[in-house]
């Protein structure tokens, strides 16, 4: 049964696409059958995997509005165990008819239910808004990951991110968990980068992934060439961290299983719900105490 996750976070340019190509060529790599769900109109990731524009190509807008079988619209990514489910500029339109049609938070759920055998992971990649796109790949969703760039106001942006989360969860999905927040573009030759990222993990304590994503020219070139950065350059610090993280993702997944699973799950939810409360109750950024071994959820 494959584990979904979305990955999301309103603001734009944080390495939503590059985690959901790189995450995803990672756990292929490490045996996982995987999909990546391009659910951007922007349909970077589709190109990031290789797929110029095409017109005839169908897209995730045949499936969602027009109803076609989902299996037609998924391709091969010409990558071992990886496939795709494309997009590209229809899906604009698609964010406009979903408003009137029946039911239409839950149409990728439906969509790609079919496949939830066929895959260990299916990452969507969501666009850079808490549109109806993303209401649908959160209500599609087992849990999210948040990239994070390592910025001023980062905590700020992720509190109030995991706010709109707990509401969301309630209205459309009681069990959307936090996969993690994922440290991207991180520099630790900046003071910023390395105050941010300990900022984040006093606040968020075990909801903030241990890998993490260093800032790497070979992230940013590899979409150009049409390929994951480990079919690129596997010896880059980039590929390295997203493997790094595919393994703590299945780590995660194996210490679910069994009688834990809703025990985790709903613990790092609530964990989030409480931070996201108590930050956007506390002023300033760097004034959380040091949330030690008490974690956030205490806060
Ligand atoms: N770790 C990194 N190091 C260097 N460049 C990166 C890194 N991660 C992403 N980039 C580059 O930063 C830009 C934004 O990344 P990306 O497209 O993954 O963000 P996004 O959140 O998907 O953006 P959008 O909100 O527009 O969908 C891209 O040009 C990408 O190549
Ligand atoms: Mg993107």
């Amino acid at each position: 049964m494959a584990r979904v996750i979305a990955v999301a976070n309103q603001k734009g340019g944080v390495g939503k696409t590059t985690t959901a190509v790189n995450l995803g060529a990672s756990l292929a790599a490490s045996e996982q059958h995987t999909l990546i769900i391009d659910s951007d109109p922007q349909g970077n990731a589709t190109s990031a995997l290789g797929f110029a524009k095409d017109p005839a190509r169908r897209t995730l807008y045949q499936a969602l509005i027009l109803g076609e079988p989902i299996e037609r619209v998924t391709i091969d990514a010409q990558i071992d165990r990886l496939d795709l489910i494309p997009s590209d500029k229809n899906l604009v339109g698609a964010a406009v008819e979903l408003i009137s049609m029946e039911n239409r938070e839950y149409r990728l759920r439906e969509a790609i239910q079919p496949l939830r055998d066929k895959y260990e992971y299916i990452l969507i990649d969501c666009p850079p808004s808490l549109d109806i796109l993303t209401v649908n790949a959160l209500a599609a969703s087992d849990s999210i990951m948040v990239p994070v760039q390592c910025e001023f106001l980062a905590l700020e942006g992720v509190s109030e991110l995991l706010d709109t989360l707990a509401r969301l969860r309630r209205a459309i999905n009681p069990s959307l968990a936090i996969e993690g927040i994922l440290l991207t573009m991180y520099d630790d030759r900046t003071t910023l980068s390395k105050q941010v990222a300990a900022d984040l993990r006093s606040f968020f304590g075990a909801q903030v992934f241990e890998s993490v994503i260093p800032r790497n020219v070979r992230l940013a070139e590899a979409p150009s060439h049409g390929m994951p950065v480990m079919f690129y350059d596997i010896h880059s610090k980039g590929a390295e961290s997203y493997i790094q993280l595919a393994k703590e993702v299945i780590v995660n997944a194996q210490k679910r299983v069994g009688p834990g699973t809703e025990r985790t799950d709903q613990g790092s939810g609530t964990t989030g719900t409480s931070a996201a409360a108590a930050a956007a109750g506390s002023s300033g950024a760097g004034s959380s105490s040091d949330g030690g071994s008490a974690g956030p959820g205490t806060e």
